[in-house]
């Protein structure tokens, strides 16, 4: 493999919490139309912290390194602050990917963030009708 650390190639060999939540609180989908990976995140959340998280993807052994340390970095966060996970906290994270390989932690990053404003828009609509 071209230069990636040894969490890289942990994470790649052992991703962390795969799969799908059936009864999901936020779901975001992202892909990257240079390359064609796709990402799929799913999250549950209660009293305002993120519970799980598991994902579906199809792309390359550093966008799965980052889905997988990406979830290991949300779970049990304040969705506040899970919101706030950046591209660099998952690259960190994985001490490091290969400059060619930096756009990969992009899915992982924005894939949660936009399972956290699905959860988000569905709170609010909740409670909208909760309120009429
Ligand atoms: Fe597409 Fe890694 S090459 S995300």
């Amino acid at each position: 493999m071209i230069g990636y650390s040894e969490k890289v190639i942990e994470h790649f060999k052992n991703p962390r919490n795969a799969g799908v939540i059936d009864d999901a609180d936020g779901i975001g989908e992202i892909g990257d139309k240079n390359c064609g990976d796709l990402l799929r995140v799913f999250i549950k959340v209660a009293q305002d912290v993120v519970t799980d998280v598991k994902y579906q993807i199809r792309g390359c052994g550093a966008a799965i390194a980052c889905a997988s340390a990406m979830t290991e970095l949300a779970i049990g966060k304040h969705i506040e602050d899970a919101m706030m996970l950046s591209e660099d906290d998952i690259v960190e994270a994985l001490d490091g990917l290969p400059e060619i390989k930096l756009h990969c932690s992009n899915l992982g990053a924005a894939g949660l963030r936009k399972a956290i404003m699905d959860y988000f828009g569905k709170t609010l609509t909740k409670e909208r009708s909760n309120e009429i």
